[in-house]
């Protein structure tokens, strides 16, 4: 490993490779251990040759966006974490289409839109994280996706190729996007917005709303399930009698049975073994098995199974 970082830091004299970085200040819920290796590349270009050399030295590899729907382990995590913070430009290429680089925030990207009378994504409304999160994972609200907005996507691949895909090349469901499968960092998206007309500040509006019966103030990572076909995980999990359990410092919302929040010091394993209790729960009273929608890194263990 220490060769793996003496060859990574003298082919990127731009880009600081760190060693045992916490990463309970990156990641919304405020827990997770130590990243062996932690860098945030500030181009396309440093991020290529990163991630490159990382991939031919079979070192594990972590891309982290904005942290809001992850969760590391205590201790140390072994390989790098690659953070897209400083991959955070806006270009906009006609009135409407904008190049944005995955590191962009969503909230960034909803006041460059409110402030251009753009509109599009009042879906995304309150929700936190960057554009390579979302559209790895097709966060949305109400039935949209951000994939609606898209038109080309830019990744870097395990063989060490760059490509541009059409988003009509990319698949997408709930919560799902074909390029989360395999090894690749999404660098850069394409969107194309449209002219806002006056009904959509009541749209967004109504999705703010709808986030304001979700709680806000502690530190927590979004839902915890996604929703099964034709359910609502936080209605199974509160008729599942989840609400204010508690493991250490992790506890399920008393307001929103599919939030769990870190009320102080929560340890990663407290909110794992919270999410295998709740997801247990739901299973016994109805034989529903809940998939996660926090994604887990770096975990040795096949932790998800229940
Ligand atoms: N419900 C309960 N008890 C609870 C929570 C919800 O009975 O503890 C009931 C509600 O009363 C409602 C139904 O379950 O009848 C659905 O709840 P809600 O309207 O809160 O929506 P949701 O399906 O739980 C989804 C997204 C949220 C998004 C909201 C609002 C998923 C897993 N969740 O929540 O997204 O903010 O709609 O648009 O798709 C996220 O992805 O991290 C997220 C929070």
């Amino acid at each position: 490993m220490r060769m793996l970082l003496n060859n990574l830091q003298s082919s990127l004299p731009h880009t600081v490779i760190n060693e045992n970085v916490p990463l309970s200040p990156l990641c919304t819920l405020g827990v997770g251990g130590e990243a062996e290796f932690f860098a945030a590349p500030s181009s396309i270009g440093q991020m290529h040759i990163l991630f490159n050399l990382a991939m031919k030295e079979n070192c594990p590899v972590y891309v982290l966006g904005g942290g809001s729907n992850v969760l590391f382990p205590d201790g140390l995590v072994k390989g790098i974490v690659i953070s897209t913070q400083n991959l955070n430009s806006i270009e906009w290429r006609t009135p409407i289409t904008a190049d944005i680089d995955a590191g962009f925030k969503l909230p960034a990207l909803m006041k460059e839109l409110r402030e251009r009378g753009l509109a599009g994504m009042e879906f995304a409304a309150g929700i936190p994280g960057t554009l390579g999160g979302a559209i790895a994972g097709n966060a949305g609200a109400g039935g949209h996706g951000v994939c609606e907005l898209v038109d080309q996507v830019i990744t870097i691949e395990a063989d060490g190729t760059i490509k541009m895909r059409n988003n009509n090349d990319i698949s997408y469901s709930y919560r799902k996007c074909s390029l989360s499968e395999g090894k690749r960092v999404i660098v850069s998206a394409r969107m194309t917005f449209r002219t806002a007309a006056p009904k959509d500040a009541d749209v967004l509006d109504s999705y703010l709303l709808r986030r304001g019966t979700q709680p806000h103030g502690l530190r927590n990572a979004g839902c915890t399930f996604k929703n099964p076909e034709g359910n609502s995980a936080g209605k199974l999990l509160d008729e599942a009698g989840c609400k204010g359990l508690c493991v250490g410092d992790a506890i399920v919302s008393d307001v929103h049975a599919n939030f769990i929040l870190n009320r102080g010091h929560a340890a990663s394993s407290d909110i794992m073994e919270l999410v295998k209790m709740c997801s247990q729960r739901v299973y016994d009273s109805t034989g529903i098995r809940l998939e996660p929608e926090i994604k887990f890194l770096g975990w040795s263990d096949p932790c998800f199974c229940v």
